[in-house]
């Protein structure tokens, strides 16, 4: 049939120009990402997204769906490499989940649980961050970072305030806000910009929010990801039911 590709051998259409996640998450179907926003171009910098396409591995992300095309998500295999890769991001930065306010509504951590990830393997970086509180209604721990640049990506692309950058390279790489003292308080940042919404973990927060929903009573506390889809985009992603 054409405009069909499978995935786990279930068939899945698709519409000329989707990306195999694009037409994975159309319909129902969870494959782990976190650099990756439906609102914004392709970034492929994660990995998390990774499948096996005809036995080759890609970022299923930004690949185009093909007819035919016979993609493995769900193995054994690439979740354990997922996993690998989101036992990275937890050491490389300091995600401390019981004591983040964004627990129950961080994508990191609703991804780890999806590999099941059950502890950390690696040896803690411990990184020495800074915590900027300068913004009347938004604070950025920087702590919490994974690099995903989609907070880059919203306010250059859609806010058009170009707040944020990454800067450094390799593992120096880190955010940085674009103004003259380096403070979010010193942007014309604001907490309706898509910047504010967009951010996968813990790492910039809207303020006087952090528990207006209790612990225990959050997006992913709820369900699994897989099941509900992306918390920042709560449609996106969604199993169908029925
Ligand atoms: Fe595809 Fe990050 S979601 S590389």
């Amino acid at each position: 049939m054409a405009n069909t590709f499978t995935i786990d051998g279930q068939t899945v259409p698709f519409q000329e120009g989707q990306t195999i996640i694009e037409a994975a998450m159309a319909a129902g179907i969870y494959i782990p990402h976190l650099c990756h926003y439906p609102e914004f171009k392709p970034h492929g910098s994660c990995r998390v997204c990774t499948v096996s396409v005809n036995g080759r591995k890609v970022t299923a992300c930004n690949t185009p769906a093909a007819s035919g095309q016979v993609v493995l998500n769900k193995t054994e295999t690439l979740q354990q490499e997922r996993r690998t890769l989101i036992q990275m991001l937890f050491v490389e930065g300091n995600h401390i989940c019981p004591a983040c306010e964004k627990t129950g509504n961080c994508q990191l951590q609703a991804v780890a649980y999806y590999v099941e990830m059950l502890g950390p393997r690696f040896q803690h970086f411990y990184p020495i961050r800074e915590v900027d509180a300068s913004h009347p209604d938004v604070a950025i721990d920087f702590n919490r970072c994974i690099l995903c640049e989609l907070c880059v990506r919203a306010s250059r692309d859609i806010d058009k305030k170009n707040v944020f950058s990454l800067s450094g390279r390799g593992l120096k790489t880190h955010l940085i806000v674009n103004s003259p003292t380096g403070k979010l308080g010193d942007t014309n940042f604001d907490a309706q910009d898509k910047a504010a919404k967009v951010c996968p973990v813990g790492a910039i927060l809207l303020k006087r929010q952090a528990y207006t929903v209790p612990i225990g009573q959050r997006f992913y506390d709820l369900n699994p990801i897989d099941v509900v889809g992306d918390a920042a985009e709560p449609h996106y992603g969604a199993k169908h039911h029925g």
